[in-house]
């Protein structure tokens, strides 16, 4: 049984003020004791103090967008994986879209950068998805597989524990268009296969692959339920809590 995650990725939204508010409802609906689901949340790096503090006591977790690469150092603007776990973070997105299109991430950078988020005692959610035009062209599961080739390169099936996949077709990222329930599950079960064919069949049935791309209160249920989706990454909808409290429920209801 692989526990679902619901992960609010809040990009360059909030203030000071309103990440704390924000946090503070979220962590409410998540007493230390809760073992259904997992929920996290990903503020901008200048609010995670803040944020860890409004989470404090409770069982939300707090994560980063992006983490550096490289030891701590002479890096003017980065933030190393070691600045987050010495905050209280447990996790970093890494790889995301908007990083690999406006920030010219590639593959080999997600890698290194999950190398040394593991190292450093973080769980990496890494963001693998295709273009419209992939899609269009068929293209879809060769992008994955190459994605996943790449980012996850070198690692172990005991590193795998401490990994937590996102799928997130680009074209539904902000867009409103989500993907059907149908392609969610095609997508993810070509991620699961993959996992079995480079690592095995432990950490492909124990890897928790994650939605991303315009999930709301209004078709996380039908996502969440589909056998491979173990989860969604929220933008947009994690920022207001009556919308991204909804689709914690939503991750529950499949597992009660
Ligand atoms: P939206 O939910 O706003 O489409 O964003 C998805 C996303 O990119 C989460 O990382």
């Amino acid at each position: 049984m692989r526990r679902p995650i619901l992960a609010g990725n809040w990009k360059m939204n909030t203030c000071r003020e309103s990440a704390g508010s924000l946090a503070a409802a979220i962590a409410e609906q998540v007493p230390a004791s809760r073992d259904d689901v997992e929920v996290i949340v990903c503020p901008p790096a200048v609010y995670l103090d803040s944020v860890l503090s409004a989470a404090s006591g409770s069982g939300l977790q707090v994560g980063g967008q992006n983490a550096s690469d490289q030891d701590p150092g002479a890096f003017t603007g980065e933030t190393a994986c070691t600045m987050l776990t010495d905050l209280g973070c447990s996790h970093v997105i890494l790889g995301h879209s908007e990083r690999r299109q406006f920030y010219g991430e590639c593959d080999g950078v997600v890698n290194s950068k999950t190398k040394k988020a593991l190292a450093s005692g973080l769980k990496a959610i890494v963001c693998v998805g295709e273009l419209l035009e992939q899609r269009e062209a068929g293209e879809t599961q060769a992008v994955l597989e190459s994605q996943m080739t790449g980012s996850l390169a070198d690692l172990s099936a005991d590193d795998m524990t401490s990994v937590v996949i996102a799928y997130e077709p680009v074209w539904a990222i902000g867009t409103g268009k989500v993907a059907t329930n149908e392609q969610a599950e095609e997508a993810h079960v070509c991620l699961r296969t993959w996992l079995e064919g480079r690592f095995n069949s432990d950490v492909a049935a124990a890897t928790r692959i994650l939605y991303g791309g315009s999930v709301k209160p209004d078709n996380a249920a039908g996502l969440l339920s589909q056998a491979n989706v173990d989860g969604a990454l929220v933008g947009g909808a994690s920022l207001k809590p009556e919308l991204f409290i909804p689709i914690i429920d939503a991750g529950a209801a499949t597992v009660a």
